[in-house]
């Protein structure tokens, strides 16, 4: 069989080609072929893949696998994830691994999918020093898996499949879902935006929305089987519905129509602040849309921002948190920044800081640039000293925890409404789960409440969390 390889060339381009919904539907020739075994799914990366990795373990119980420990798996998958090195590091730390694993159990078959087999390096990398993995495939076409792993346990031969362009939309796939109460719910895929450190446009593919119907099909099921919370994924959830070539449609449409499905939580991520418009924040004062944002801001500086193609500026993001306040007060902001992006100095660095005071942010994801091949500015040249670069987390570390504790502790002596997830980890007689504002708490309660909304007094605020006592 001969490899396809992926060309990140083709990736960037966003052509015409016209998308269209077709249904999945598992053939009969792979409906048993899974019988008597096992599979292990290992994800890495955004919720993006574990939404993914949820699909995949859906079709694999259709074909009559069974989910097992990895050690006993007859097809395990690793999900990968391309953002930063850091995570394809840690990829690698585990394929290391697995040759030993492969030595235990011969015929195990190892697939590797998600957005590491987009690039062209890591095809070469497997060809040259993996022998152990059999199946390799993209984020393109994880609907093709019975097909793949019919076909490596028939010929033993390696398979590798990665599509440089997006496909169709797959309507009805399976999930096998980790939680019963919170639910991912892809809205759209791929990302246009092209910000010059970012991979996901190249691995993703172009911006493709899902109907409005068959969303809130999907989230009317979710609610008659007892889910309580959805996340509605997509790279950038503001541009969702600008694809649509026959209907006026948009994110803030979609809120209002999930929001009358009932379905007691709503959430989202991730947003682009530039497409985040007032019909959103209007759309999120609807009770059950969570008074949370996560909106990256990636750097408070003018020039980092137009040199990272973000298309704002510091003042005009200041401009959209104001009014979103103005719809939604007391809405949490979280945020994602990047310190040490090439050219950034001391100066364009003091103005994230300065913007984090300025916003209040609740929380961020914080990450030294990672340059990444292929992208814009993995050709900036970039004089920032690993030194430095960690510096510069140190103190936004700083600034983001105070932040947090700050957000954390207008909660003390008030009562929230949480999700409880379940029994804390680190204590068997302590219950957690997440408020309205997205604050983990970890509480006294009766167990009865996991899987439900309850109320919960807050006692004291930690910078990570807030601790509780459930009112009877
Ligand atoms: N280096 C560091 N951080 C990155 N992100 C995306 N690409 C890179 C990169 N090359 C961060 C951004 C984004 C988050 C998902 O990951 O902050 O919002
Ligand atoms: Fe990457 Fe920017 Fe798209 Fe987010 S909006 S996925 S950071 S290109």
């Amino acid at each position: 069989m001969e490899y396809i390889k992926p060309d990140l060339t083709k990736a960037r381009k966003r052509t015409g080609s016209n998308t269209e919904e077709i249904d999945f539907v598992l053939e009969d020739q792979y409906k048993n072929i899974g019988l008597g075994k096992n599979y292990h799914v290992i994800t890495f990366g955004c919720q993006g893949n574990e939404a993914d990795s949820e699909v995949m373990s859906g079709i694999l119980e259709e074909m009559g696998f069974k989910e097992s420990i990895k050690e006993e798996a007859d097809v395990l998958i690793i999900n990968t994830c391309a953002i930063r090195e850091n995570a394809e590091e840690r990829f690698y730390g585990t394929v290391g691994g697995l040759k030993a694993l492969k030595q235990n159990k011969k015929d195990m078959i190892i697939c590797i999918c998600g957005c590491m087999p987009q690039e062209e390096k890591t095809i070469t990398k497997i060809l040259d020093k993996y022998p152990q993995i059999d199946v390799v495939f993209g984020t393109h076409n994880i609907h093709m898996l019975p097909k793949y792993i019919s076909n490596a346990l028939e010929s033993k031969k390696r398979i590798i499949e990665v599509y440089s362009t997006e496909g169709n939309i797959v309507e009805k796939l399976p999930h096998i879902r980790v939680s019963n109460k919170k639910a991912w719910v892809n809205i759209m895929f791929g990302c246009d935006e092209f910000c010059t450190y970012c991979i996901v446009p190249y691995t993703r593919g172009k911006e493709r929305s899902r109907r409005p119907e068959f969303i809130i099909e999907e989230v009317k099921d979710l609610v008659s089987k007892g889910y309580l919370e959805v996340t509605l994924l997509g790279q950038n959830v503001n541009a969702y519905g600008k694809d649509f070539k026959d209907i006026d449609y948009t994110f803030s449409n979609l809120l209002l129509d999930l929001s009358d499905t009932g379905i007691a939580r709503i959430r989202y991520t991730t947003s682009h602040p530039r497409d985040l418009d007032e019909a959103t924040m209007k759309a999120m004062q609807r009770p059950n849309v969570m008074p949370h944002l996560h909106l990256p801001v990636q750097s408070g500086s003018d020039a980092v921002l137009k040199k990272m193609n973000r298309k704002y500026t510091h003042d005009e993001y200041l401009e959209k948190i104001n009014k979103l306040r103005e719809y939604n007060p007391g809405i949490s902001i979280t945020t994602d920044i990047i310190v040490a992006f090439p050219t950034e100095t001391e100066e364009d660095f003091n103005a994230t800081l300065k913007l984090c005071d300025e916003v209040g942010f609740e929380g961020a994801f914080t990450f030294i640039y990672s340059p990444r091949e292929g992208t814009p500015a993995a050709k900036y040249e970039n004089n920032i000293t690993n030194e430095e670069a960690h510096r510069r987390l140190d103190l936004l570390h700083d600034k983001i925890n105070a932040g947090y504790l700050k957000g954390n502790k207008r909660f003390e002596n008030k009562v929230v409404k949480v999700l409880v997830d379940g029994v804390s980890k680190n204590d068997p007689n302590t219950l957690c789960g997440y408020s309205e504002h997205n604050k983990l708490v970890n509480f006294k309660g009766n167990k009865d409440s996991i899987g439900t909304i309850v109320d919960v007094r807050i006692t004291e605020a930690k910078t990570w969390f807030l601790i509780g006592e459930e009112v009877e």
